[in-house]
């Protein structure tokens, strides 16, 4: 019920749909009930039975159904008298047609307005797992599979849409069409409907049963269908490797488990959801026939205080009651597979942001003297990384971190720009604890280069410009100069409109590395962070990355990562770590003549 209410609560302004949409269900459900109450006069006519109908006078005004009853009895009868039954029978045709039209009219603009929620609802939803998604600290990324992801944004809203919304349209009309016709059943007989609304709760007991099971057969599903979803994705995106090293069974089989643990699931779940159907149906129409029994003996000894024709009507319009009420115990059913859908959702909507702006966060736009990490502890879960860093960064100045892969130096670089936060100690820039610095303000401070250059599938312009406001054609020219990118971007079939593909796989590892370079020039950021940037590339690419590398770090500070060390021989300092703490700190020459751990890395790469 709360995860309803919250779904309902995405419908804001929520009176803004209610308000027109009984304004409208009600006629519709009103007009739709008068039609069979039309049955009666047009029976009696066949059947020329008129009751005791002795109607002279036009009844006297009172809001009530009685009274439009009445005062269509009058005319009916009135019609009957002067102009024939044929005409009467005509009447009564015209007003129902009319009826009808009127009914249907209304229901499908009542149907507008519940369209109208629905697509809205699952548009707010979409939103705001979206802006969720890209609001989330990295270390969640870890945590949560990319396909659990996808399918939380593509299934279960669908199925949220599917189950939730559509049910909003039987619990907001159906109920009302069973209290109007049941208003008129009364009307009609108050011994027979207390008769037949004994059996209602017993229905509602047996559909309550049946659906209990469903939501947490429901949740499991979604969950295998993540599974499914996030190994398709791995396989897409690994699939040269899988045909590479002819694994196309081993992962087929992965998936086929999967798969088929789906099938499973899905068969009990739906088997057990369309159980609630057939059974309420029977139930239905075994009421119906109880009724026919009961009703049509007291109809036939003269005990009932309905005529025939009434009796007729009264069956036809109880039978009129089945199909919402068997829309009803359906809904229940099937909502429960959106509930499923929706706590996950919500799950996920509710999980904090690791890495938050404190209230008193402040915007930085310049850098002026120094970077500081002062005795920086980090852990990823219990097991420390990075162990009472010591480092400063003066403004200008290179920083190089080497040490051997697993050593930390990523997790360092990682925490200036707050993709994690430190377990203890604090990292300042100009003096202020990064902590106090808005998040976004300080990234504007930074340029990223990594070893993988992530471009979109967009056209290389928009790859480099990436959502920067106020650049011209010429500054991204410039940018992909600076970056020995425009010459072989010139070169491409439409130049700076060639789209790359998906994480652009249409160009090489080189020439994607140096769009992500030209992306970080044209930002002009005054502090440079370069992990690893040229260590996925063949020789001839690096050099031309590492002198686009050259040019973008002229005149920034920089913390630089590399892997060979030649490009790091005049870095103002070079850091050694060594499992999350640093060894040795120097200049090149120093550190060579130290003879220690530096020299061992330079001598294996063997440089001289
Ligand atoms: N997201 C993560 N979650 C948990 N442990 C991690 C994560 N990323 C890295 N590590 C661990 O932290 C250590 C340092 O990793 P990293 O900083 O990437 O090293 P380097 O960049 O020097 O190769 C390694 O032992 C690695 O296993
Ligand atoms: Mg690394």
């Amino acid at each position: 019920m709360k995860t309803y209410l919250r779904l309902l609560s995405f419908a804001q302004p929520f009176p803004g749909f209610l308000v027109p949409y009984i304004l409208l269900v009600v006629p519709a459900v009103v007009f739709g009930a008068v039609n069979f109450t039309l049955v009666i006069p047009l029976l009696n006519v066949l059947f020329n039975t008129f009751g005791d109908a002795a109607i002279n006078e036009p009844p006297v005004f009172h809001l009530s159904i009685a009274y439009v009853k009445d005062l269509f009895d009058y005319w009916f009868l009135t019609i009957v008298r002067t102009e024939g039954k044929q005409q009467a029978l005509l009447f009564v045709c015209v007003v129902i047609g009319i009826s009808v039209f009127l009914a249907n009219l209304f229901r499908y603009l009542a149907q507008r307005v519940l369209t109208r929620l629905r697509v809205w609802i699952v548009y707010r939803l979409r939103k705001s797992v979206f802006e969720k998604i890209t609001s989330m600290h990295l270390g969640f990324f870890y945590k949560r599979q990319k396909g659990d992801l996808m399918s939380i944004l593509s299934n279960d809203t669908q199925e949220i849409e599917n189950s939730v919304v559509s049910t909003l349209q039987v619990f907001f009309r159906e109920p009302l069409v069973i209290i109007v016709y049941f208003i008129i059943l009364f009307m009609m007989s108050v011994k027979l409907t207390l008769f037949t609304l004994f059996f209602f709760p017993v229905s509602g007991l047996i559909i309550g049963a049946i659906s209990k099971r469903l939501k947490k057969t429901a949740d499991k599903s979604q969950q295998v269908l993540g599974t499914i979803l996030s190994q398709a994705e791995e396989a897409i995106g690994g699939i040269r490797i899988i045909k590479g090293f002819v694994v196309k069974w081993f992962i087929n089989s992965k998936f086929e488990k999967q798969n088929s643990s789906y099938r499973q699931i899905s068969k009990s779940f739906i088997n057990r959801r369309e159980l609630a159907s057939p059974v309420s149906e029977f139930l239905g129409v075994f009421v119906v026939i109880i009724l026919i029994v009961y009703g049509g003996s007291l109809v036939l000894t003269n005990h009932s205080e309905l005529t025939a024709s009434e009796f007729i009507t009264y069956i036809v319009l109880y039978s009129q009651i089945l199909p919402p009420a068997k829309n009803i115990s359906n809904s229940i059913t099937t909502l429960q597979r959106g509930l499923a859908a929706a706590d996950r959702l919500f799950q996920l909507l509710d999980t904090p942001t690791a890495v938050q702006d404190s209230t008193d966060a402040a915007e930085v736009t310049s850098f002026n003297h120094a970077i500081e990490y002062c005795n920086v502890d980090f852990a990823y879960n219990d097991k420390l990384v990075l162990k009472k860093i010591n480092l400063r960064i003066e403004k200008g100045k290179m920083i190089a971190l080497v040490g051997q892969s697993g050593s930390g130096k990523s997790t360092l670089a990682d925490l200036l720009p707050r993709f994690y936060d430190l377990t203890s100690g604090e990292i300042r820039i100009d003096g202020t604890d990064i902590r106090k610095i808005k998040k976004s303000s300080l990234r504007r401070l930074m340029g990223i280069v990594t070893q993988e250059a992530i471009l979109f599938n967009d056209t290389i312009y928009n790859n480099i410009v990436f959502g920067l406001e106020g650049v011209s054609e010429d500054d991204v020219h410039r940018a992909a100069r600076i970056a020995n990118a425009h010459d072989f971007i010139i070169q491409t079939e439409a130049g700076y409109q060639t789209v790359v593909g998906d994480r652009g796989m249409r160009l090489s590892g080189g020439q994607r590395q140096r769009i992500s370079i030209a992306r970080a020039v044209l930002r002009n950021p005054p502090i440079l962070i370069l992990d690893e940037a040229t260590s996925a590339l063949d020789t001839e690419s690096e050099r031309l990355v590492q002198e686009a590398i050259l040019n973008l770090m002229k005149n920034r500070t920089s913390l630089v990562i590399a892997h060979r060390l030649s490009t790091i021989q005049y870095a103002d300092e070079i850091i050694v770590l060594q499992q999350g703490e640093i060894i040795e700190r120097g200049n090149h020459p120093n550190l060579i003549a130290a003879n220690g751990a530096y020299r061992k890395l330079h001598d294996i790469q063997g440089f001289s």
